[in-house]
């Protein structure tokens, strides 16, 4: 799989099933770091066994369901982030990032930036595709940030969307798109 090289020591690629255990490590520990910022929780995902997380990588031939890992010396895990496109016909102009997390001890040196940059210029390339949606928990300044800067606009908001320990958070659905098409965007 490709491998582009963002600074001297991260790199990024696609995630095989063979990073499963990997992943599955770096998953519970963001789910964990951050429960506000994700629909899972580290506790339903904790019960799930290895092949649930190798059958959430995929297939390494799947051009419309992939995962992107960002390696720090090529060995380990410090960013992952997801890309997955509707299978029905009426809808598979739309990929969906979801799982983004990043290191928290590898925060702020810009491989959030690359990971949402790459996955852009990959969905960009899936035949059909003409945008990319999102949903980011009101209060994630960093996360906000990162996707408005790289060219992702609110259009609505899910009061409730997800409730935990009793406090209710609401999520902000973004969408990038590929073309000009005429829509004016909520700010
Ligand atoms: C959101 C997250 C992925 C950003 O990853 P990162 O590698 O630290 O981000 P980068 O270093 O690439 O920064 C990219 C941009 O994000 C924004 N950003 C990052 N950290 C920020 C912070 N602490 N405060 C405000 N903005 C921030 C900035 O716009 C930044 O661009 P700049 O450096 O030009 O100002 C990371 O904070 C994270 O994993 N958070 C927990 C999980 C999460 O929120 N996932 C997203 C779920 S939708």
């Amino acid at each position: 799989m490709m491998v582009s090289a963002m600074s001297d020591s991260i790199s990024i690629r696609r995630l095989l099933r063979s990073d499963a255990e990997q992943y599955r490590a770096f998953r519970l520990a963001a789910l964990a770091a951050t429960p506000s910022a994700f629909t899972s929780s580290a506790e339903e995902e904790g019960q799930k066994p290895l092949s649930w997380f190798a059958d959430k990588i995929g297939d390494a031939d799947q051009s419309t369901h992939f995962i992107l890992g960002a390696f720090q010396n090529g060995a380990e895990l410090v960013g992952v982030i997801g890309c997955d496109v509707e299978a029905r016909r009426q809808a598979c102009h739309k990929a969906t990032l979801f799982g983004m997390a990043v290191a928290t001890h590898a925060h702020g040196r810009g491989i959030g930036r690359a990971l949402v940059q790459r996955l852009l210029s990959e969905a960009r390339q899936i035949p059909g595709v003409l945008q990319v949606i999102l949903t980011v928990s009101e209060g994630n300044i960093a996360g906000e940030r990162l996707y408005r800067s790289c060219g992702f606009r609110e259009f609505g908001r899910e009061p409730r969307a997800t409730l935990i320990a009793g406090q209710a958070i609401t999520k902000i659905s973004m969408v990038h798109m590929f073309d000009d098409f005429p829509w004016t965007p909520v700010s």
